[in-house]
Order: structure tokens, then sequence, then C-alpha cells
């Protein structure tokens, strides 16, 4: 059987609408089922402009079991991207979190149990690592680290050894423990592992995707839970200067959404990818205060400079970039996008995006529930 007609849950949002346009690029026929939540598409819930005329789109919750069931009449994969997507937020919204990222994917493996299609991908998370892998200057590789609170507290934002070594950030591979830090990383990891089982028990082929960053054009700006990059830009454009956690040296790796849409187009093509779950980033590191002040040039916003708050989030990691290795050979996929030109063509979007800048909101909600430090 080959693949015609592709399902993508959340469709509507950010990395949906871009895989859409990577999947009719190459001849597929698409469907997006999408609940057009009003953190992500506002109170209006209009289907976005952004959204190709040539996807089909019905508007439900993915646990909607009745819908769900007409969604997947006559199509041959999946891609499941449905989720909420606040690290933050999730330490609070505890039930609605479980309900529709665990839930929601239970609900869609459920009636794949009984009709099965050719393949399944599922979008999990950098987060699933919690810490990403460190090396000491002996090297030998160390993980599953936590910082301790008294040491936040006196702002040694570092990892160190049980002897006090401060220890070296190294790409962190597939193989690396999961360790998670958030139920948002909970939900990402139940979401990878039950579609790999459940796939593999009922003969469909499965691979999880673990985004790192993502950003580009159509992220929604005044979602204050989402990615970092696009919040930054939001308080950019409304005049004010990026708001960094710690100390701004923490290291994170962002990969331009367009290669995370081609590598879900090659995921559901690939029959060496079955079963796996892969890094999908651009395998370089970057400090958030870099990402910031590269921010505040591309919007050409002189004047303002990042900053540094000297607060720590519950659940915040110190470094995290990726070993794409696995992805590169599998997939037969390589990131195209440099940051450079990632940067530009996001700046193309946002010039002329109008956005409220609700960080502060989402901090102050934070914070009053202990988990701004
Ligand atoms: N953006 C990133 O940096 C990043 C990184 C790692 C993983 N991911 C994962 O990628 C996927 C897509 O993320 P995104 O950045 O495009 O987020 P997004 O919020 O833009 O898209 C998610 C979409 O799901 C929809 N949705 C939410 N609840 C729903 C429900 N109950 N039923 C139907 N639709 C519902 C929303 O309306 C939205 O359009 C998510 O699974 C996320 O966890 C994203």
């Amino acid at each position: 059987m080959s693949i015609k007609h592709v399902l993508i849950t959340g469709g509507a949002g950010f990395i949906g609408a871009h895989v859409a346009n990577e999947l009719l690029a190459h001849g597929y026929a698409v469907r997006a089922l999408d609940a057009l939540v009003p953190q992500v598409h506002g109170n209006s819930r209009e289907r976005p402009p952004y959204l190709s005329n040539d996807v089909e789109l019905m508007v439900g919750d993915i646990r909607d079991t009745n819908l769900l069931s007409k969604a997947l009449n006559n199509i041959d994969a999946v891609i499941n991207l449905v989720a909420l997507v606040g690290v933050g937020q999730s330490m609070y919204q505890i039930a609605e979190y479980t309900s529709v990222n665990n839930g929601g994917t239970a609900t869609l493996m459920e009636l794949l149990s009984a009709q099965p299609v050719e393949a399944i991908v599922v979008a999990s998370s950098m987060s699933v690592y919690g810490e990403g892998l460190y090396r000491n200057s002996k090297g030998e590789t160390k993980f599953a680290l936590n910082r301790s609170l008294e040491d936040l507290k006196r702002s040694r934002w570092e990892m160190y050894d049980e002897d006090g070594e401060e220890l070296t950030p190294i790409p962190t591979p597939e193989t690396k423990t999961p360790a998670l830090a958030s139920l948002y990383a909970l939900s990402k990891y139940d979401q990878e592992v039950m579609t790999l089982v459940l796939a593999r028990a009922y003969g469909m082929r499965a691979v999880a995707l673990r985004f790192f960053n993502t950003y580009g054009p159509f992220q929604a700006l005044a979602n204050p839970y989402t990615g970092v990059l696009s919040n930054f830009a939001a308080r950019v454009l409304n005049g004010k200067a990026p708001l960094i956690y710690e100390d701004g040296l923490q290291k994170r790796d962002f990969v331009s959404v367009y290669d995370v849409a081609s590598a879900c187009r090659l995921a559901l093509e690939s029959k060496a990818a079955d079963g796996q779950a892969l890094n999908i980033s651009s395998g370089q590191s970057m400090t958030v205060g870099e990402i910031a002040s590269k921010t505040i040039r591309c919007l050409s916003a002189r004047g303002l400079e990042p900053e540094l708050t000297g607060k720590y989030r519950v659940g915040d990691i110190r470094h995290c970039f990726a070993d794409i290795s696995r992805a590169q050979q599998v997939l037969g996929w390589s990131p195209s996008v440099s940051l450079e030109q990632g940067l530009e063509d996001l700046a193309a979007w946002l010039d002329g995006q109008e956005t409220h800048d609700n960080s502060m909101e989402a901090r102050a909600e934070l914070a009053a529930r202990g988990l701004v430090l």
C-alpha cells in the first residue's frame, strides 16, 4: 500500500501548517483535524490565514471519537501533532494537559487499533531528556544530573559533579535515558512510547520525532507558553526587551520549522525509521542570550538589550542540544536552513504582524504558584 491521504492532527498549528505545505508540495492529499484552541488561535477561532486552501480542515477535538473516526476515513497515514505545549503551564493545568496530550493520543491509537493505517509519525520533544548530556575533564559521560535548589538560589547555574567539578555539555543522542522534568515532558514521552508500542502491535510503521526548539513563521506570537524565540519576538515587536531567565548562558538548539516539516515527511516515507525515536534539530548550540540578541537585531529594534532576570523556572534545564546523526543516517535528512536564513525569513513574516505581549501575565501566573524562584 502506498501513502496518498494523510491526516495531520493539530494540522492548523504552527508546525502542522508547514508539514501540510511540505506534504502538498510532494503530491499528498492533506486533511487536518484541529480544535483551533483559543490560546493558539485567538477567541475567534477562525481558520488560520496561513493554512493552505488545499488542506481539508475539520474543526474539532481529537478526543471526540466520532469526529476523529470520520477524520480517519480513507486515510493512509497520520502525523499526530496535537498537544498543549506550555511546559510551565503543564505544571498546574495537570488534568487538562494529561487529557489532551496523553488522552488525545490514546483516543487516536484506540481507533487505529481497529483500523490501522500504513504509518504514523508522532511529535515528541527534546523535553524528554531533561538535562542534556555532559562530560567531565576525564572524558567520562555524565547524565541524570539535577541542580540543587540551594545552588539555584545562589545563582550557581552550571552543572557540577559530586566532586564539585564543572561539567561540559555535549550533544545529546537518543540513547540518553529520559529524565522528565515537567508534566509536559511526561506527556510527550507517554505519546511517544504509546505510539511506538501500539503501532508495532497492530502492524503500522511508526516514528517518534523529538523536535528541539522550533522557530519560524506562523508560530502563535500571543501564546506566552509557546517557543522562546516567538516570545522574544512578541516582546520586541511591542518595544520591550526579551526577558531571560538565569544568566542567559544556557544553551539550546534552534531548528527551522522548514527542516522539521521535511523530517516529518521523510519519517512518513522511511521504512528504515520504523520503531525509532529520532532527534530533529540543527545540531548547533546557541545560548539563550545570543538568540535574544539576534532576535533584536533581526527585527532592527535598536536600543533594546535582553534583560537578565536572574530568576529560575522550576523544571528548566541548563543545557540541551542535539546529536542528530541518527536522523541523518536513518532518514537521509539534514537541516538545510541556517539560523541567519531562518531569522531573516521569520523577520519577513513578522513584518506587518501585530501582537500582544502576554509574557508578564504568564510569568505572574508561574510566580504565584511558586514556579519561578
Ligand atoms: N514548537 C516547538 O518548538 C516544539 C518542540 C518540540 C515538540 N513540539 C511538538 O510539536 C507539536 C506541534 O507543536 P506546535 O508548536 O505546532 O504547537 P501549536 O500549538 O501551534 O499546534 C498545536 C495544535 O493543536 C491544536 N490542538 C490543541 N488541543 C487540541 C485538541 N484537544 N484537539 C484538536 N486539536 C488540538 C491547537 O489548536 C494547535 O493548532 C506538539 O505536539 C508539540 O508538543 C513542538
